[in-house]
């Protein structure tokens, strides 16, 4: 095997700054399967490949790339990585630092002299923010059969590319997207690092924590509909707007969050059609993310908050239709796993999440945990998303002391 061709996370990361930055946004616009995450993809497969990886990216998109030193059969490995797509105008660090952690975990167990006593597999999973084609963790949604590849393969984006043309535009045969028996017999045990998306650990005082779970959470899409008419000429009262109906629901979805304890719900994206100054809509649509710890509660404010925009639209004389988009229960990461971690890593701290990821979708099928890495902004899915390279490299240590413990006894 080749010498470690880059030993730090701040090098690696330095190395993909320019990649998909967003002028208008700000951050990093690096949709799935854009010029700028393939770009990424790129970057991954060579520096796996200077590292003497073999990879191969499987029928959903997701890269695998393998250190067997000792030719082992590949089962029961010890998996690892992210992502690299990222939210329209988001940070530098979700995603990425996972997938570059990865190799430099590699990096140190390479010089450190570890001989794995199972596979080791870094990887990359594709649309994990559901930014493209709006269902979050569409790659191990398909890998583990838990979403249908038929209605993946019909999702169309905001330019009407449907997720079949792009998979055929990039090498995938949509006919065989899917579960993935085959790459499933192979996983072991899945451990994803990741910044933090909050202040646990700024409030805290370490740069690296052990994840004990993820909120429940789904996305729905509202339309209301109503009468496109001229901003001019249409008396107050003759009008039918959606949009009014629409902001109406904005306020009602902070208000019934408010209700339920530990709730989080957002409407972070809105749209008029046709959009325009001097035009009344004659439809609105928006998207709504709701968030819980109990899957009851969850159900339950998005049943508060169709009632309440059924009953905004029935004021203005609008029509309004609600449809479900993705729907996630609450995880909790294996214990045993999660205990042997704060083993590994003394004196960490365990702390839940609010953010989504591939680690809870795999956390159905194999043992799987998570390690944060101190965010000192406490800000996510934005520009101002940060990481100290310090505390990126402490997070790369953590990581590989825990790959350590996990291919070797
Ligand atoms: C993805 O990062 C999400 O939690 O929405
Ligand atoms: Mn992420
Ligand atoms: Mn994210
Ligand atoms: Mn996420």
């Amino acid at each position: 095997m080749p010498a470690p061709v880059a030993t730090t996370v701040t090098s690696l990361m330095s190395a993909i700054a320019d990649v998909g930055t967003d002028p208008v946004r700000g951050g990093y616009s690096r949709p799935v399967f854009s010029v700028a995450e393939l770009s990424l993809r790129e970057w991954f497969l060579s520096e796996a490949a200077a590292r003497g990886l073999d990879t191969e990216t499987d029928r959903n998109g997701i890269i695998w790339a393998w250190w067997n030193p000792g030719g082992l059969p590949l089962r029961d490995a010890v998996v690892t990585g992210s992502h690299l797509d990222s939210v329209p105008g988001g940070g530098a660090f979700d995603g990425p630092l996972g997938v570059a952690s990865a190799l430099v975990a590699l990096d140190l167990m390479v010089t450190r002299g570890v001989r794995p006593r199972r596979p080791l597999a870094l990887t990359v999973f594709p649309e994990e923010e559901g930014s493209r084609f709006g269902r979050a963790c569409l790659g191990s949604l398909l890998l583990t059969g838990a979403m249908d590849p038929r209605v993946a393969a019909g999702l169309v984006d905001d330019d009407g590319v449907t997720f079949a043309e792009l998979c055929s535009a990039n090498g995938l045969e949509p006919a065989y997207l899917g579960r993935d028996d085959e790459a499933l017999a192979r996983l072991g045990c899945f451990v994803e690092l990741h910044v933090e998306q909050g202040r646990g650990l700024v409030d805290l005082g370490g740069p690296v924590a052990v994840a004990s779970s993820i909120l429940g959470h789904g996305r729905w899409r509202l339309t209301f509909t109503g009468q496109g008419n001229h901003a001019g000429t249409t008396q107050l009262a003759d009008r039918r707007d959606p949009m009014i109906p629409a902001a109406r629901t904005v306020l009602d979805v902070r208000r019934i969050a408010h209700v339920h304890r530990g709730a989080r719900a957002t409407v972070g994206r809105l749209v008029p059609t046709p959009g325009g100054t001097n035009v009344i809509a004659s439809r609105v649509d928006l998207w709504l993310d709701v968030r819980h710890p109990d899957d009851a509660v969850t159900e339950r404010i998005v049943y508060e908050i169709s009632e309440a925009a059924a009953s905004a639209a029935l004021r203005e004389g609008c029509g309004v239709s609600m449809v479900e988009e993705s729907l996630s229960g609450s995880v909790d990461f294996d214990r045993a796993l999660r205990d042997r971690l704060r083993v590994d890593l003394p004196g960490v701290p365990v702390l839940p999440t609010g953010a989504g990821h591939d680690a809870g979708v795999l956390a159905a099928h194999v043992p799987t945990a998570m390690l944060f890495v101190r965010n000192p902004s406490g800000v996510s899915h934005s520009p101002a998303e940060h990481v100290e390279d310090a505390d990126a490299e402490s997070g790369a240590e953590a990581l590989a002391d825990v790959l350590t413990d996990l291919l070797t006894s």
